[in-house]
């Protein structure tokens, strides 16, 4: 299994890797990033993810390189570490300056690839389902700094996961400042109740999720009724069941959300039929994208 970087363009050994110390995205958070996944060696709807990370360069007004270099770039890292199956971290940085909040200081941005192999989330957490807590600290409004911006600073997602785990929890699930459910700490939340799929709307300011997308778009087919809507705490806890979303863990049962126990306390069949048709999706939509995702420019 092998760990490579690239740091605009250079790909080297991890040991290796080196970014200054001025660089905005160390002194401010002040970057954008993406997390993708390889099925079958392609990288999983990365337009989407690229997409997603044009609108969060764009919201900072960050520039980033042209979308064709960063799939070229992400291509011969793949290629190069030669992993079964891949995980990718694309990172780009305002790029580094005098020490100074003032953005237009920045010299050029600065594109840090992190490849690696692919470790799934552990079998037990779908097997027996996780264990969820709403800690204190609450997700951003989008008039602070827009959830839907997928940038370096996630500081109230890295305290909210802190103050679960430290409480014995295996994921934080953050509140907006009205108590409106907004998402997990990496993860986009769907609740069941008969036969509807829940989620909060966009609005509410949270991360617009591919994986919460596609669950969204497949929901059809597995006999649910999608619907997006604002949702507060007492809705999860009595929910059928209750998944959260990511890139990294597909969809993954809730069982226990602080004292609650979700429907029968085990993952339920509308995760198994979910979890079944997104796995098979991807794996189709890899079928389909492999010759188009390799063909030489
Ligand atoms: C805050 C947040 N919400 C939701 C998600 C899930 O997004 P995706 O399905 O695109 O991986 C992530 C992924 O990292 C995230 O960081």
């Amino acid at each position: 299994m092998t760990s490579l970087v690239c740091i605009d363009g250079e790909l080297m050994e991890p040991a290796a890797a080196r970014v200054p110390v001025f660089d905005r995205g160390f002194l401010y958070g002040d970057s954008v990033y993406e997390v993708v996944r390889t099925y079958l060696g392609v990288p999983f709807h990365l337009d989407r993810h690229l997409e997603r990370l044009e609108r969060s360069a764009a919201a900072l007004e960050l520039a980033l390189p042209p979308r064709a270099t960063l799939v070229a770039w992400l291509k011969s890292a793949l290629r190069a570490a030669g992993n079964p199956e891949s995980y990718a971290r694309l990172i780009v940085t305002r790029g580094s300056g005098p020490i100074t909040l003032d953005p237009t200081t920045a010299d050029r941005p600065r594109t840090v690839l992190l490849v690696k192999a692919l470790e799934p989330y552990p079998a037990w957490m779908y097997a027996q389902g996780i264990k969820v807590s709403v800690p204190a600290i609450r997700r951003n409004p989008r008039a602070a700094l827009d959830p839907s911006v997928k940038s370096g600073n996630y500081l109230n997602n890295v305290l909210a996961l802190g103050q679960a785990r430290r409480a014995g929890f295996d994921d934080a699930l953050l509140l907006d400042i009205r108590g409106r459910v907004t998402e997990g700490s990496s993860s986009n939340v769907f609740a069941v109740r008969g036969g509807s799929l829940l989620t909060p709307p966009l609005e509410t300011g949270l991360l617009h999720g591919v994986t919460r997308a596609l669950v969204l778009e497949l929901a059809g087919q597995v006999g649910l009724q999608a619907h997006e809507r604002e949702l507060e705490v007492a809705d999860l806890a009595r929910a059928d069941e209750l998944w959260l979303t990511s890139t990294l863990r597909e969809v993954l049962p809730v069982v226990r959300l602080d004292e609650a126990t979700i429907g029968a306390g085990a993952p339920g069949p509308r995760y198994r039929a979910m979890a079944e048709r997104l796995h098979a999706h991807a794996l189709d939509w890899a079928r389909a994208a492999a010759a188009d995702f390799w063909r030489e420019p």
